[in-house]
């Protein structure tokens, strides 16, 4: 959706909702990860993306304290105080307005008119799109002076504080700091995001995102056990993060299910560097065996791939013109990216409806994604993007 789109949309939704003007509207991308998986916790590298799909938010100070807030996409209101500012039941979307509200200081009441593009709970992160369009919002309407890389940290905090996940800041970050035409190369230690040329439309390529519509839940469980695991083999290691693992000891880990956790993190911290390099030169068929490659450590060394997750990479590899495949995001079902020419697109397509038929599962949604600008101002008032 344009920035002209979010700016209507968001308007749109305010006077529905509210019944006023707001006094600006603001938006945040969803993100792919184009490689670097569950890497960020272990403060080792990744390499997504902004995409073109948004979290709009139209909003308006209040006097007096209260923060009020409608969503759209899911039809219903929620209503919170300065004052008292606690995250509500697990899963609940308001936690993470609330989290942001709380986290960036917010002194005073606003009400939010939430709509957009981006689809909730397909792995392409709609709840950090909704901490940087909320956060971006808060930090214009109160002065609060927040610079994009603050933003992102504090919806991070929110994630821990108020959702209840212990995630990193790759989806903070890919959403705050997105450029177009460019991936963001994060080393989440220095907790600095490079962004780095990725067009594969020069040469004839794109990336297909594939929203299997297999349920999904971070706020589930299989996410916190990862981290966790993660956590358990560094200890084992001896090392503070597995970023610093070395691969020769990683082998020699008694647990198996230690090692192959240990060894994928290890091995895709060097697979988003290969894919910086090679991308850079125009080199698509190394990036797309690294995109394979990903994928198979994350669905055997990690466990966090998903039976419909696997079918888009098995579809992809028989379709002709696919250089590369892999789960995006945090998995247990959501999506996948394909890197393809663009002439594939159509078999690709028609693979999976294929697939799927056969499955009996609902038909997955693909569509084409470029990189795309990071959060800010849809209005084009003061922070405009
Ligand atoms: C989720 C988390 C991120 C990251 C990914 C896996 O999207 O929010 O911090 O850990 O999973 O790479």
């Amino acid at each position: 959706m344009t920035l002209e789109e979010s700016r209507s949309l968001g308007r749109a939704v305010f006077a529905q909702s509210f019944s006023t003007e707001p006094d600006g509207v603001w938006q945040a991308p969803g993100r792919v990860n184009i490689i670097g998986e569950h890497t960020d916790y272990q403060l080792g590298y990744c390499l997504p993306m902004a995409i073109g799909a948004r979290t709009v938010v139209a909003a308006r100070r209040r006097a007096d304290g209260v923060v009020r807030a409608y969503s759209k996409n899911l039809e219903a209101w929620a209503e919170g105080e300065i004052a008292h500012l606690e995250p509500g039941p697990r899963g609940q979307w308001f936690n993470y307005v609330l989290g942001m509200v709380a986290e960036t200081g917010c002194p005073g009441g606003v009400d939010l008119a939430i709509g957009g593009d981006l689809p909730l709970g397909a792995g392409v992160s709609s709840s950090a799109a909704l901490e940087m369009a909320v956060g971006h919002a808060l930090n214009d309407l109160f002065g609060l002076g927040l610079t994009a890389t603050g933003l992102a940290l504090a919806g991070q905090r929110a994630e821990h504080r108020f959702a209840g996940v212990a995630t990193g800041i790759l989806d903070q970050f890919a959403s705050a700091l997105g450029q177009p035409r460019c991936a963001l190369f994060l080393d989440t230690r220095q907790r600095h995001a490079t962004p780095v040329p990725f067009q594969p439309e020069e040469a004839g390529l794109a990336l297909a995102l594939v929203d299997t519509r297999a349920e999904r839940r971070l706020v589930g469980g299989g996410y916190q056990v990862r981290v966790d695991e993660a956590e358990r083999a560094a200890a084992a290691l001896g090392v503070s993060h597995l970023r610093d693992a070395d691969p020769a000891a990683v082998e020699e880990l008694g647990d198996p299910i230690l090692r192959g956790r240990a060894r994928h993190i290890v091995s895709e911290n060097r697979r988003v560097l290969a894919v910086v390099e090679a991308s850079s030169r125009g080199e698509w068929s190394v990036v797309g065996e690294a995109l394979y490659a990903s994928h198979r450590s994350l669905a055997l060394d990690y466990e966090v791939s998903h039976p419909a997750l696997d079918r888009v990479v098995e579809v992809a590899r028989s379709t002709e013109g696919v250089f590369g495949a892999r789960m995006t995001g945090g998995g247990f079902g959501g999506s996948a990216i394909v890197l393809l020419e663009t002439l594939a697109e159509q078999d690709l397509r028609a693979g999976l409806a294929r697939a799927w038929a056969e499955a009996g599962w609902e038909p997955p949604r693909c569509m084409l994604v470029h990189a795309s600008a990071g959060a800010g101002r849809a209005d084009g008032g003061a922070g405009a993007c």
